[in-house]
């Protein structure tokens, strides 16, 4: 599958680019600039072993049939107008959590207007196939291609289609299980786990993730 990262030389883009790539997919990291997908692609694929590329971000979008979104959530909707007719009849895998750092507090989920970042993308994105996903999987533990990945990752989605493709490539990476978490608008709730978690990890020092038991 030919996957693109648009915001892909952060943390969580890089994380996933290690290991959608060592699934087997054609990755391609998306950034602002140019220059800095491909020296992030070219570090990548030398420390990890694995073949990346890099491209702008709407060269990227124009690349690939599906597209992950790792951007902060302040710059969600200024990237999704600047590449919106790139997007057009493709999926969107949406991985964005809407937070703040409040001092002596910790991290807060911050209110979305529309009920979270993905149904925000959704808004704006209207002929694309929007599904929320990898929320709640920690960047450090994704980049570390030894680290075996034991968690669930929660898949949200009104298009069913869509949904199972998503399913699918969860499934791809090893020891991760795809949850349905139902329609889009479950995905606020996924989204507010991720503030959790960074305040639990900052008590234990770990990189927490989610289980769902009885499943
Ligand atoms: N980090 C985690 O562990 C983690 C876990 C789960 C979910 N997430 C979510 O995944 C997303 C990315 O997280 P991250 O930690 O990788 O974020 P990040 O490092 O802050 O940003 C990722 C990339 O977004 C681009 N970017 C930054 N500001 C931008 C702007 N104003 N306009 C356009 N592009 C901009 C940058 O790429 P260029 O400068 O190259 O364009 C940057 O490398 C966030 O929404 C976060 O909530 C993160």
């Amino acid at each position: 599958m030919r996957i693109s990262i648009l915001g892909g030389t952060g943390p969580e883009g890089r994380g996933l680019a290690v290991r959608l790539a060592m699934a087997g997919n054609a990755v391609c990291l998306g950034s602002r600039d140019e220059t800095r997908a491909i020296d992030v692609a070219i570090e990548l694929s030398s420390s990890v072993g694995i073949h990346v590329i890099g491209l702008d971000n709407a060269a990227a979008a124009k690349d690939a049939d599906v597209i992950f979104l790792t951007v902060p959530y302040q710059a969600q909707s200024e990237l999704l107008h600047s590449v919106k007719d790139d997007l057009a009849g493709k999926i969107i895998i949406n991985v964005i959590a809407p937070m703040e750092f409040v001092k002596n507090v910790g991290a807060k989920a911050l209110d979305v207007k529309a009920g979270s970042a993905a149904e925000e993308c959704r808004d704006i994105v209207t002929d694309s196939k929007v599904v929320s996903a990898f929320q709640n999987v920690s960047a450090e533990d994704l980049e570390n291609p030894d680290l075996e990945l034991d968690e669930d990752v929660i898949v949200c989605s009104d298009d069913p289609e869509a949904k199972t493709l998503v399913m699918d490539l969860v499934k791809s990476i090893e020891h991760l299980r795809p949850i349905d978490g139902g329609g889009l608008s479950n995905s606020k709730y996924v989204e507010q786990i991720t503030p959790l978690l960074v305040n639990i990890n900052r008590i234990y020092k770990i990189h927490a993730g989610i289980k769902i038991t009885g499943i």
